[in-house]
C-alpha cells in the first residue's frame, strides 16, 4: 500500500507521519516512511542542491531536479518495497511537483507537469493521499521557527498560489483525505487511523 501525506511547509506531515508508522507497526504492518525529495544516496544529493538557498536555479531545473529524485527513489526504493509487501508511507509524492513548481511558480503548464510526474513516478498512483490542510498564517508562524530553505524563501505570494494549488488538486483527486491541521495533534492523529 502507497499512502502520501502533503500540504505546505509547516502544516505538521512529519509529526503525523511518524505517529502512524508506530501505529501500523503496532498492528503487524510492515512500514517504510521516505521524504521526498531524497531517501537513497542520489535523492538526498539532489535534495542538497535544491534546498540550498545559496543556488539561483532556473524553474525548469528545480522541476527536473524533483523529478529525478523521485524516479531514483521510485525505481530503488518504493517499487521493491511494494512488491515485498510493504506499506509505503510518503513525505511528499508528486501532489507538491503540481503544487510548488506547477501551481506555485506558475510558468509551466500544469498538463505537461503531470506527464512528467507520471513518468518519475513509474505510473504509481498512491492509495490514499492525506492532506494537512493549515492557513498560510499558521504555517508561516511555523515555518518562521527554523532557518529557510531555497523554496521556503519564495515568500508569501508563493505560497498563497501553492494553497490554491493544492486545492485545485485535491477537486480531481478522490485518493484525497483533507484534515484540519490546525487541530491538536492527537486528535489529527485518530482521524487519520479511522481511514486505515
Ligand atoms: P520538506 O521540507 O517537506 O521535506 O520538502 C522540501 C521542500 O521541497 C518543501 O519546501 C517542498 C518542496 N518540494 C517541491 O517544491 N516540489 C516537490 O516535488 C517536492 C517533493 C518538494
Amino acid at each position: 500500500m502507497l499512502i502520501n501525506f502533503e500540504g505546505i511547509d509547516g502544516c505538521g506531515k512529519s509529526t503525523q507521519i511518524h505517529l502512524l508508522k508506530q501505529y501500523l507497526e503496532e498492528h503487524g504492518r510492515q512500514v517504510q516512511v521516505y521524504r521526498e525529495p531524497g531517501g537513497t544516496s542520489i535523492a538526498e544529493k539532489i535534495r542538497s542542491i535544491l534546498l540550498d538557498s545559496k543556488n539561483n536555479m532556473s524553474v525548469v531545473s528545480e522541476l527536473l531536479l524533483f523529478s529525478a529524485a523521485r524516479a531514483q527513489l521510485v525505481q530503488e526504493k518504493i517499487i521493491p518495497a511494494l512488491n515485498d509487501g510493504v506499506t509505503v508511507i510518503l513525505d511528499r509524492f508528486y501532489d507538491s511537483t503540481t503544487a510548488y513548481q506547477g501551481y506555485g511558480r506558475s510558468v509551466l503548464p500544469i498538463d505537461e507537469i503531470c506527464v512528467l510526474n507520471k513518468m518519475a513516478s513509474y505510473g504509481l498512483v498512491p492509495e490514499i493521499t492525506f492532506y494537512l490542510r493549515i492557513s498560510q498564517k499558521l504555517a508561516s508562524e511555523r515555518r518562521l521557527k527554523h532557518a529557510q530553505d531555497r523554496i521556503e524563501m519564495a515568500g508569501n505570494e508563493f505560497y498563497s498560489r501553492v494553497l490554491d494549488g493544492y486545492e485545485k488538486i485535491i477537486k480531481e483527486h478522490s485518493r484525497f483525505i483533507v484534515l484540519d491541521g490546525a487541530q491538536p495533534i492527537e486528535s489529527i492523529a485518530k482521524e487519520i487511523r479511522t481511514h486505515l
